[in-house]
């Protein structure tokens, strides 16, 4: 086994028998929608059906990049793919630097392109190999190994801060990026993995030609978390104080999704972190996600077997049409229309931030440019 696929299986384990989450909120309890109780509807008939990335999906669901490099992988990307296949949803793998740097490690990956031949399939690298050399060479292996239809490109500069081996090295990332962008035919997606996006970062990504992002907000896996229980692990008592202290760090998913919104309205967007029901995922896709991403529940359904992951993902694909049933949404597009709610601390932040609350929840979010010339002429 590599020493990374060892590291990997550690975030497996811990992720699989300790509480990793954040204990903030994703901010989803701050926003309401407005029920119905005469929605002129039926509910066989919602349609979450969608189209990202090239492929149809029958609900727009991502399973967020977990894992690959080692045995114990491969038969959990196994179990996803085949329950992604089955039910038209898609996945991203974990990290393929194992595979890049040992080969022998591809099967570990190539697995759910072999189980699911015509689902949305996502590559894995991290920013840090970019910065350290990864070009073109690497990402197309990566993206070949899998047969992918875009590949996502991992910012997670809190936990290389705090990883026994991590590499923050940082400078420098955006212009390799850039180079990137322009030089590949399938899609680049910047995803962070637990801490969000913000307002500030969206612009500049959007400036070096990125189209899409995943969000991964605070609320959800905390990476901080993880990486603590690992540095105790180790005994190294000091790194996992660090890392206790950075426990809840990072940017709220739904403020993070309404900031690079705001930010580059035609970005397209994963919303994702701590997505753990189908009200939360109503709420991303409300305020303007075009997919709704999840890892760690997903995971451990996984663990159990293909029977539980398939019954916990229609769990959330019934929880999500009730809710747009219940606010009389007979689609995506009209689910962005329905007046919502923002109040607490996403509200707070958000008017900190700039943001008309007000308006913002009465608006059409399939069109965030209108609010934003709006806002800003
Ligand atoms: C065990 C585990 C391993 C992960 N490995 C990766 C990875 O290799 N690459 C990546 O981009 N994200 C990785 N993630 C992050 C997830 O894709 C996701 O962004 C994050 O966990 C937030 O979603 P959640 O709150 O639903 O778990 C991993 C998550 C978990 C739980």
């Amino acid at each position: 086994m590599s020493n990374i696929g060892g590291r990997k299986l550690d975030h497996i384990e811990i992720c699989l028998s300790r509480f990793v989450e954040a204990r903030v909120s994703p901010g989803f309890n701050d926003i309401y929608f407005i029920h119905s109780c005469i929605p002129e509807l039926n509910l066989d008939e919602i349609d979450i059906s969608t189209m990202f990335l090239g492929k149809r999906l029958e609900a727009p669901f991502i399973i967020s990049g977990i894992t690959g490099g080692h045995e114990k992988s491969r038969q959990i990307n196994k179990v996803i793919a085949e329950v992604v296949g089955e039910l038209g949803l898609g996945m991203g793998v974990g990290s393929q630097r194992a595979a890049i740097e040992c080969p022998s490690l591809e099967y570990t990956y190539s697995v759910v392109r072999e189980v699911a031949p015509s689902a949305l399939i996502i590559a894995n690298i991290g920013a840090s190999q970019v910065v350290k050399g990864y070009g073109i060479k690497e990402i197309m292996r990566a993206i070949k190994m899998v047969d992918a239809d875009a590949i996502a490109i991992h910012v997670n500069p809190l936990q290389e801060s705090l990883q026994l081996e991590g590499e923050a090295q940082w400078k420098g990332f955006l212009s390799k990026l850039s180079d990137i962008v322009s030089n590949l035919e399938v899609p680049v997606i910047v995803k962070e993995v637990g801490c969000g996006i913000s307002m500030e970062d969206a612009r500049l990504l959007w400036d070096s030609g990125i189209r899409y992002v995943d969000i991964a907000g605070l609320g959800g896996t905390s990476w901080a978390a993880v990486e603590m229980y690992r540095a105790e692990k180790h005994g190294l008592e000091d790194l996992a104080a660090v890392a206790r202290t950075f426990w809840d760090w990072g940017i709220p998913s739904a403020v993070s999704l309404v900031e690079v919104k705001l930010a580059a309205p035609e970005l397209k967007v994963i919303g994702s972190g701590g997505v753990r029901s189908g009200i939360d995922a109503a709420k991303l896709l409300s305020l303007g996600a075009d997919v709704v991403g999840l890892a760690l529940p997903v995971l451990r359904e996984a663990a159990k077997g293909r029977r539980a992951l398939k019954k916990y993902l229609e769990r959330l694909i019934k929880e999500l049409k009730i809710a747009m049933f219940l606010i009389g949404a007979a689609n995506l597009g009209e689910l962005r229309k329905k007046q919502i709610i923002i109040t607490g601390k996403t509200r707070e932040w958000l008017e900190i931030r700039g943001v008309n609350v007000k308006k913002l929840c009465k608006i059409d979010r399939n069109m965030y440019e209108v609010y934003y010339h709006e806002e800003n002429t």
